[in-house]
């Protein structure tokens, strides 16, 4: 496979097919596209509709604008891969791979989605998940791996739903800003 690198860090192979447009469940279009620097204001924007019991359990804080730019950074270093889903130019949903080739878990992605609360049920999740799934393939990853807390049993059911497995539960692995410890759920899907 070429790794002929496109603008913005992602391989050329995969960049070709954005942006487009797909329809959600409710008959409306989203258009796809792969984020780049030009995002970072709107990532933001998107960041401020989550809920803080969503934003709580994420490893970093996307709503503070350093973190989306090392996020940025990391997209164009190639080691992140992030699908926005966009209406009418507003960002309402991400989904992003992680993955570093260089070290001992180079066959590892993590896939991260995030949906806006106002457009979630319209199978966005479903949608982005099967490009991530799909950006995997042609990476050559063999596994893809996704953490939630035992109590976000939404996610649970899309990724089961999404052909992942349960692979391990961390006990008492993330601790809430309270310091209530949290049990988290890692989930594999073979690729
Ligand atoms: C989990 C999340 C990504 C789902 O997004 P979504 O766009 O609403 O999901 P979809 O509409 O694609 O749902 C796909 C399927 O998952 C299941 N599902 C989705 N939300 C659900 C819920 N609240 N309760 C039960 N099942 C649910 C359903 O089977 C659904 O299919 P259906 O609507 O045809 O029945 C969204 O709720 C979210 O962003 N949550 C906060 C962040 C998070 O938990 N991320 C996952 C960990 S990385």
């Amino acid at each position: 496979m070429t790794r002929e690198t496109a603008t913005g860090g992602v391989p050329f192979e995969i960049a070709r097919h954005y942006p487009r447009q797909v329809e959600l469940t409710d008959g409306s279009q989203a258009a796809l596209e792969l984020m780049g620097g030009g995002d970072i204001d709107d990532m933001l924007a998107f960041a401020r509709t989550l809920p803080p019991h969503d934003l709580m359990f994420l490893r970093v804080n996307i709503t503070d604008r350093p973190v989306v730019e090392h996020w940025v950074a990391s997209i164009e270093m190639g080691r992140t891969i992030t699908v926005l889903a966009r209406q009418d130019g507003k960002v309402l949903g991400e989904s992003t791979l992680l993955h570093n080739e260089a070290n001992w878990t180079r066959h590892l992605g993590e896939i991260r989605i995030q949906i806006s609360p106002a457009a979630r049920r319209r199978g966005l999740a479903r949608v982005l998940a099967r490009e991530i799934d799909t950006i995997a393939r042609q990476l050559g990853l063999q596994l893809l791996t996704a953490r939630m807390t035992l109590d976000q049993s939404a996610a649970q059911a899309v990724f089961r739903r999404l052909g992942f497995q349960r692979e391990a539960v961390l006990w008492d692995y993330a601790i809430t800003p309270d310091g209530d410890t949290r049990n988290v759920l890692v989930a594999t899907k073979r690729l």
